[in-house]
Order: structure tokens, then sequence, then C-alpha cells
């Protein structure tokens, strides 16, 4: 094991998982997406979720973030037991995501962008933006000033007033990341961020990643890349047909015969 890489520096995961995963399942008709699947997530931590297309990797961040209901099994977050029902619970709960394909609005500004990521936290409701209220606008302020800090997190704070379509592929990426920590997550789930980036894109991903890592952040990652995964995961798990195949350090995964044997497979059901 390479002592330098940034996968060994973290300290030991603390005994609690953050959450965890008990035999869900996901069956669309006759196919069964996602089998019996079972995951814990340490605080502080990177998780990599890895296999070949169609695995059931997205299927799975769909039943954690309430978009699609399991057929069995269930979720733990911070100890106890909860039904992802929908997208807005569990952003207030504290699990916040993004999209395989990113989920933009376009015609508005990278900083609009966030400020709407930021109203779940927020008191005013419709009523104070209507009547614009003394304590409606100071709260509008904090929210500005809140998502220039995020623009600023993940590098892109000169693009404020920018439409969020008229960004690069990866400042998209980077945006949509800002917006998921405006929801102030304990667990960001991401769901293949670097796809489509460059190589220099995708070094500047790592860069923020670990960035967050390190500012006490949890993070769960889907990423084709599987250089990347390794790099800076500290525990990876493996599906293949919606089963877990393999899980552990990225050391053990890649070298396990069953994970070769799914990538291989993979490139034919690619
Ligand atoms: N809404 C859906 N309806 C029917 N089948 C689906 C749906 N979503 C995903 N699937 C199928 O479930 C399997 C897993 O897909 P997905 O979770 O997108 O895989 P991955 O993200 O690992 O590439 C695939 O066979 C896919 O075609
Ligand atoms: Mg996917």
């Amino acid at each position: 094991m390479n002592p330098a890489s940034p996968a060994q520096k973290t300290s030991q995961p603390q005994r609690t998982p953050l959450f965890e995963v008990r035999k869900v399942s996901k069956h669309f008709g006759g196919l069964i997406a996602v089998h019996n699947m079972s995951l814990s997530i340490y605080p502080g931590t990177i998780a990599g979720l890895i296999g070949p297309n169609g695995a059931g990797k997205t299927t799975f961040f769909n039943l954690m973030s309430g978009l699609y209901t399991p057929d069995g099994g269930e979720f733990l977050f911070k100890g106890d037991v909860f039904s992802p029902k929908a997208p807005e619970e569990v952003a207030k709960m504290g699990i916040a995501r993004t999209f395989q394909n990113i989920r933009l609005f376009s015609s508005m500004t990278a900083l609009e962008n966030i400020m709407v990521g930021c109203h779940c936290r927020y008191r005013h409701g419709v009523l104070g933006a209507i009547f614009k209220t003394r304590s409606h606008r100071q709260e509008e302020h904090s929210i500005r000033e809140k998502s220039r800090a995020l623009l600023d997190y993940v590098g892109i704070a000169r693009y404020a007033d920018e439409l969020a379509g008229h960004l690069s592929y990866g400042d998209q990426r980077r945006l949509e990341i800002a917006r998921a920590l405006a929801t102030q997550p304990d667990l960001l789930a991401l769901d293949e961020p670097a796809a489509g980036m460059n190589a220099t894109e995708k070094l500047r991903l790592k860069e923020l990643l670990l960035q967050m890592r390190t500012d006490g952040k949890t993070i769960l990652l889907i990423e084709h890349d599987v250089k990347l995964v390794m790099g800076i995961c500290d525990h990876v798990t493996v599906l293949d047909y919606g089963k877990v195949i393999e899980e552990g350090s990225p050391k053990k995964v890649q070298q396990s015969p069953a994970v070769i044997e799914a990538y291989l497979g993979g490139l034919h059901h690619a």
C-alpha cells in the first residue's frame, strides 16, 4: 500500500455508520435492478459504489433519495430507520444527491441555482416572499451571501451571474455539487460526477472531493473512472446485476477475481 495515498490518510472509521442499507431490493417487472443490497457508510469517509453499466447504481440512488419505493429492505440514517418517501424530506434529513444527467435550471444564473437549493433550510416561505417582510429580506440576504460562499468553495465564484447553461460541462458539475451542499447535507451522494470531464477537470474534482472530506462531509460516490475511485475512496462496494459482489478497501476490490470478471463481462453488456 502506498502510504502517501490520500485514501489511507483518514483515521479509522467510527463504529456507528452514518448511513446503513439493509437488504434493499427493487424490481422493474421481471428485472431485478437491485437485489438484497446492504452497505454501511461511516462518518467522514468517501465510499465508492462501482459496477458495470446497468448494475443498479443509479436505481440505488433513486431508492435512497425517495424517487423510487423499494420492494424490500430498510435504510438507517444516524442510527434511525427511515423510509425515503419524498426527495425534499430526504434532503431535510441531511442527505443530498446529484444526478448522472445534469439537472440545473439552465436559464437561471449560477448563483440563483444555489439560492434555490438553500431554501429547504430556511424559515420564510411564500408569504414572506410576497409581502417582502423585513425578516424575509434579511433571510434573502443571508441566502445570497451563503450561496456566493458555496460558489467560491467549489471554485466557480467568478461565474455567479452567468446563466448555468452557459457554463462549461465541468463547471456545471461543480455547480450541481454546490447546490447539493446548499442543503447542508451530512451525506452527499454523487452520481458519476466526473462523467464527460477532461483530465484537468477530473483532477480538480478529485481535489474538491478530498477537501470536502477534510471539511467533515461524508460522501457516497458512484463513478465510472476506476482510477479516481481507487485513488480517493476509503471503502468500495461493487455491484453487478443488482448484487453486491465485493466490498472493502480499494486494494482488496481491485484484486478481487469476481470484480475483474464482472468488468470483463461488463465490456459485453455495456
Ligand atoms: N425506471 C426504470 N424502469 C425499468 N427499468 C429500469 C428503470 N431504471 C433502471 N432500470 C433498469 O435497471 C437496471 C439498472 O439500471 P441503473 O440503475 O441505471 O444502472 P447503473 O446506474 O448501474 O448503470 C438496468 O437494467 C436498467 O435498464
Ligand atoms: Mg447510472
